[in-house]
């Protein structure tokens, strides 16, 4: 592993993996600021993302993802939130590899996919079955998540300030040498 601490922290995984509380607590913790893909697509087209799936298409809301991504500030590190499916197409993947280090927030399917259900916000699940759909895309992405990933966290039984340390203290271990300051006020 070449030395990384000098980049950003991108989160990816599952809908329900607890990717924006985890990115708040990374947030909190060390100061770094913090962008969501998903606010930023709302915010432009200025509705939530399931108007935006229903009136322009999940085409024109991954379109959106990947300008939110092209668009985000490159000169100063951050925490990077992202979609599901962000790892669903090849800029986005490059886009993150060149600038961050890729966080897989994972966890059995049972506790993602009871999390996603307390809400109705994922236009993918207002499917006939939601269990299965859940099931067929998470086996279908879980292959992308552990391609690009530097490293992935069970959140299964973790709260996300635990997820948020774990992450600091695996980034302070990938290069001991150098405590940065991530890894100061992590600890
Ligand atoms: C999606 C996940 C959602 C949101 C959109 C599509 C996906 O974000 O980007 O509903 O394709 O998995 P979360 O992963 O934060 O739920």
């Amino acid at each position: 592993m070449v030395n990384r601490q000098g980049r950003s922290i991108a989160l990816i995984g599952m809908m329900g993996s607890g990717k924006s509380s985890v990115g708040s607590c990374l947030h909190c913790r060390t100061g770094l600021p913090l962008y969501e893909t998903d606010e930023i697509v709302v915010a432009k087209f200025g509705m939530s993302i399931p108007e935006i799936f229903a009136e322009h298409g999940e085409k024109k809301f991954r379109e959106a993802e990947t300008a939110a991504l092209r668009g985000m500030r490159t000169e100063e590190r951050t925490i990077i939130v992202t979609g599901g499916g962000i790892v669903l197409r090849k800029e986005n993947v490059e886009i993150l590899g060149s600038r961050a280090v890729i966080v897989w927030l994972d966890g059995d399917e049972e506790t993602l996919f009871a999390r996603v259900s307390r809400e109705q916000s994922r236009p993918l699940l207002q499917a006939k079955d939601p269990r299965k759909t859940f099931s067929q895309i998470l086996d279908a992405r879980r292959p992308l998540y552990a391609t690009i990933a530097d490293f992935r966290v069970d959140t299964s039984v973790l709260t996300d300030e635990e997820v948020a340390v774990a992450i600091l203290a695996k980034l302070g271990r990938l290069n001991p040498k150098r405590k940065s300051a991530v890894s100061q006020k992590a600890s």
